[in-house]
């Protein structure tokens, strides 16, 4: 059975219900596949290679050009907004004149202009404000923060190719919070803990192949 959305075909969703779904209690357990030792190993793997400086800081759909986004990343506050042409621009989410935050400021014709007395922000360096570098990868928004990642910079971020539109979706959860990013990127790396922990996402998920401990 499929689920339509919208009116027509172009609103057709490609999913479809699962009628034969085993029972959460029922599946095979997982907790002899999800060795710590494989976890920490591919943890290890992770965070050695090279960010580029490079952070997400949103969806791309949330990213706007009526209004900013603020966002803070280690400490450091980000103002993000769309321009008259649609590409995101970013940088310090601290107004350069008394220090406002930028986030709570106005979009007009692509210009970000700040609530408290009017300076306005066209994306080009101006009165201390500089631009820091911003990609849309088309699902995701980063924006490279050298003082913070303390690499080599990179010109992109690493991302793998996103499939064609037509054939795909998306989801992207922003959530607010203090954390340790190893404890995040070993969460991912723990694929055997969806069907458990996340059943109403991962039905039947089965991990397939891992890399050896080393
Ligand atoms: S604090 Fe932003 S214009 Fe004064």
């Amino acid at each position: 059975m499929t689920e339509r959305h919208g009116r027509g075909d172009r609103g057709r969703v490609p999913l479809s219900f699962r009628r034969d779904a085993v029972r959460w209690e029922s599946q095979r357990s997982t907790w002899r596949q999800a060795r710590p030792a494989a976890i920490a190993a591919g943890l290890k793997r992770a965070v050695s290679r090279p960010s580029g400086n490079w952070y997400v800081v949103g969806a791309s759909a949330d990213i706007r050009s009526d209004r900013p986004a603020g966002r803070t990343v280690a400490g450091t506050e980000v103002v993000l907004w769309r321009d008259a042409g649609g590409e995101v621009r970013a940088g310090s989410g601290v107004c350069p004149h008394l220090g406002a935050a930028l986030k709570d400021g106005v979009v007009r014709c692509g210009t970000l202009i700040c609530r408290w007395h009017g300076l306005a922000l066209d994306g080009s360096p101006f009165a201390g404000w500089e631009p820091w570098p911003v990609h849309d990868d088309g699902v995701l928004v980063w924006v490279r923060l050298d003082r913070v990642g303390g690499e080599e910079p990179t010109a992109r971020p690493v991302v793998p190719p996103r499939p064609p539109g037509g054939a795909a979706i998306a989801a992207v959860y922003t959530g607010v919070g203090g954390c340790e990013p190893e404890d995040v990127v070993a969460n991912r790396l723990d694929p055997w803990h969806g069907a458990w922990l996340h059943p109403y996402s991962f039905v039947d998920l089965e991990v397939l192949s891992a890399p050896a401990d080393d």
